[in-house]
């Protein structure tokens, strides 16, 4: 009796375990005739022009995303909305087939898998491009495949701006995760310019979400809550009455060091710390580059500084001017000029990564940072294109101008802070990260404690990271997509029941690929 039971208990895990072994396969194929259920409705309701599933439209679409990893897959059909309409039209086909789908905008996400799908039907904004500027109301329209440069370039002889990517080539997609312009310092994330966004919900039903009316809980969750919310089809914006190209109202720009990691650090450290003046104008970005080419890795450090007048005051800048620079090009700009100076950034064909820290406190941590991310390119430089550690100080300031406005999701604590960016891009040819370096970021970011046995003595702990500094908020558009940044949030609590209230069927968690945490 007792032999018959265990051998019935041992056929019945090996059924068990025979059909976890196909679930992937049978998920796979219901995913895939869901749909192609969506994209059979959807060819039948819009028609071949704005729904793909092949021919050369198609084929650039599914393979023009910047991250390599996310121009890999093949989604079952691309629709290409001209409206609002469309996107609601496909919304819904999408909700009933109860089909896996992903949203693309500019596409500049690192994030693989979040703007692109396979077995899905993949909604990309490129034929919604408009930007207009309401002159009565003094507010800024943008449709959500606008790319910031055009943006810029567009409103520009109108003598506004609007707060937005820093390269120009990144698409809409930033506000939706809070967003870190130049202007940032004096008026808060990007998102907190916003004054409504049209959204499309998980269910196709459209409502307009701003901070007064009854969907102002959504239209808080929308600034920092990523691709969760639903579909944005358009963004009205405060504008920054920047001038014209006429109006030099900036002086800056480039500073190019090759070494002084250190004092550079320290200098960071103190601007970080202690630079807060929301009137003066200034910010600044450091990004630490280590450039890879087969064995040698070249420190290229650049620090972008930006000042409203017409020098870089030395009360604010003089540690980094200090500094022996190898390269430096500053002079007097106009807002459009400046907005310049990064470029566009919109070369594609590499493997692209994003890790993200959040850091407060004196220059230890900075130097810490950095020796940890040198020995990191270090180690894997054969797999390097270039790694990155950057840094864009979070002024008290900041925080105060969104709260101003109604106040965002990520809600960071007041006081000042460093937003930290660490970035690979691989060597073309590599279609993939190499386990041994996807472990090696999860230890450099998520401060995961590796314990080693080691069999003469006991165990050692090997702790090699840089992990955020406790109470801050890291950055949903710089982060790893393990990396649990809602929950890093002030009003993740918030967040989680707008959610409920929004997608109750939770379709967007189990159908699209996004931040982890609702
Ligand atoms: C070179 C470079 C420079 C950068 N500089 C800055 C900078 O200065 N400041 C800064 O804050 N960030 C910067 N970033 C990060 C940037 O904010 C993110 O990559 C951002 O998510 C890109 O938006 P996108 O529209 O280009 O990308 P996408 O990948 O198209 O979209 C990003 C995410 O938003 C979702 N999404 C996009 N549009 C919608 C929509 N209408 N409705 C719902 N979900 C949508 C997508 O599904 C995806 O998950 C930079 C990135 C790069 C690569
Ligand atoms: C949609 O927009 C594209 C590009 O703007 C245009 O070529 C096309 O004719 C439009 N299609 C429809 C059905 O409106
Ligand atoms: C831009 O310059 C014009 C002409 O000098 C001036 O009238 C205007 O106020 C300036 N605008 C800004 C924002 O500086
Ligand atoms: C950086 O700051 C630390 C701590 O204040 C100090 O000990 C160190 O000498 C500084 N290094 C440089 C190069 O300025
Ligand atoms: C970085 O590597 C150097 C040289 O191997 C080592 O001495 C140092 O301790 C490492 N630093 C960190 C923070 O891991
Ligand atoms: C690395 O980057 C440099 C400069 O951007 C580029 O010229 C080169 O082709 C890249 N190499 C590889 C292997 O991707
Ligand atoms: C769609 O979802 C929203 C939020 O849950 C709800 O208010 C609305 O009634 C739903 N629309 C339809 C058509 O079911």
């Amino acid at each position: 009796m007792f032999f018959r039971s265990c051998l019935l208990l041992k056929m019945s895990l090996f059924a068990a375990q025979s059909v976890a072994a196909l679930l992937p396969a049978v998920n796979q194929l219901a995913a895939r005739t869901a749909a192609l259920a969506a994209c059979a409705e959807l060819t039948t309701l819009l028609g071949p022009s704005i729904v793909k599933s092949s021919g050369a439209e198609y084929e650039h679409a599914a393979t023009n995303a910047w991250n390599l990893e996310n121009s890999e897959y093949s989604p079952t059909c691309i629709v290409f909305p001209n409206t609002t309409t469309h996107v609601q039209v496909a919304m819904t086909a999408i909700y009933h087939a109860e089909s896996d789908f992903a949203v693309q905008a500019g596409s500049h996400s690192a994030m693989k898998g979040w703007n692109t799908v396979q077995d899905g039907v993949l909604i990309i904004f490129s034929s919604m491009q408009n930007v207009a500027y309401d002159v009565a109301q003094d507010t800024i329209i943008l449709e959500p495949g606008v790319h910031w440069h055009d943006a810029y370039a567009s409103l520009e002889p109108h003598g506004v701006a609007p707060l937005g990517g820093r390269a120009g080539d990144i698409g809409m997609g930033l506000l939706l995760g809070g967003g870190l312009s130049w202007l940032s310092p004096s008026h808060g994330y990007a998102a907190d310019m916003l004054k409504s966004v049209d959204v499309v919900l998980a269910n196709g039903s459209l409502v307009t979400a701003t901070a007064g009316n009854e969907h102002s809980d959504l239209f808080r969750a929308l600034k920092g809550g990523g691709n969760r919310f639903g579909i944005a089809t358009r963004y009205e914006l405060y504008p920054v009455h920047t001038g014209t190209q006429e109006n030099k109202t900036y002086f800056g720009g480039t500073i190019l060091f090759d070494s002084n990691a250190e004092a550079l650090l320290n200098a960071t450290a103190k601007y970080v710390r202690e630079v807060n003046d929301p009137n003066a104008g200034e910010f600044i970005l450091m990004s630490f580059i280590n450039a890879v080419a087969g064995n040698n890795i070249s420190p290229l450090y650049f620090l972008w500084a930006f000042y409203k007048g017409s020098e870089l005051p030395t009360e604010i800048f003089g540690d980094f001017l200090a500094i022996p620079s190898v390269f430096s090009q500053l002079g007097q700009l106009s807002y459009f000029e400046l907005q310049e100076t990064l470029g566009l950034a919109n070369e594609r064909g590499q493997i692209q990564h994003f890790g993200a820290s959040a850091l407060v406190g004196d220059e230890t941590l900075y130097l810490n940072a950095f020796n940890l991310w040198n020995n990191f390119t270090t180690a894997h430089k054969e797999f390097f294109n270039m790694t990155t550690l950057a840094f864009t100080p979070i002024p008290e300031s900041q925080i105060q101008a969104g709260l101003a406005r109604g106040g965002n999701i990520i809600h960071a604590p007041h006081g000042q802070f460093a937003a930290v960016q660490i970035y690979e891009a691989f060597n073309s040819g590599i279609t993939e990260i190499p386990l041994s370096v996807q472990t090696a970021i999860g230890q450099l970011i998520e401060g995961s404690v590796i314990l080693f046995l080691d069999p003469q003595t006991s165990l050692t702990i090997d702790v090699f990271r840089i992990p955020p500094s406790p109470g801050l908020p890291l950055y949903l558009n710089e982060c790893d997509p393990d990396q649990h940044v809602f929950e890093s949030y002030g009003d993740y609590e918030m967040l989680k029941d707008i959610y409920a209230k929004y997608d109750p069927i939770r379709f967007n968690v189990r159908h699209c690929q996004g931040p982890v945490g609702l």
